[in-house]
């Protein structure tokens, strides 16, 4: 079995302090504000994003609990399988949200649409491209 080993390389701040009231996906966190803080090592990097209107940021729930296989997804009735959701108690506990981009200042990135807890472990970031990814 392979063993992965991620750094990660910066830390998404937000205002959700708790999984109460965080919303379920960036599309229900309109305009909720929050700055990325990228590990200075990084920031040549960001060279060019700031021509990307949304990003997609990966990044570790590192609060989510052990996972379970089957789970009853948020609004729903009925357990699922865990693939089948986007429940964050995962095996490989690894957020996907696409953010909108504000600004970037140094190592700070100005974001918008933010669906996690503050203090989150951020993995990449990759600029969203509407003919791929829509
Ligand atoms: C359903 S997940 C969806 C997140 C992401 N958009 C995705 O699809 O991977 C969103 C929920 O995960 C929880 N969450 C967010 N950040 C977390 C973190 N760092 N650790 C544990 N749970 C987190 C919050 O309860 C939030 O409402």
């Amino acid at each position: 079995m392979i063993l992965l080993k991620f750094k990660p390389i910066g830390v998404i701040h937000t205002p959700h302090t708790g999984p109460k009231g965080t919303p379920i996906q960036s599309i229900g966190a309109r305009d909720i504000k929050g700055t990325i803080e990228l590990n200075p090592e990084y920031v040549d990097g960001l060279q060019d994003l700031d021509g990307f209107s949304h990003i997609i940021l990966l990044y570790v729930f590192h609060k989510a609990r052990a996972y379970s296989l089957k789970v009853l997804p948020y609004l729903e009735t009925e357990k699922r399988g865990l693939f089948a959701t986007r429940y964050p108690a995962r095996p490989n506990p690894i957020g996907l949200s696409v953010a909108r981009l504000d600004s970037i200042e140094g190592n700070v990135l100005h974001i918008l649409d933010v669906d996690m807890l503050d203090g989150t472990p951020l993995l990449d970031i990759k600029p969203f491209i509407p003919d791929a990814d829509n």
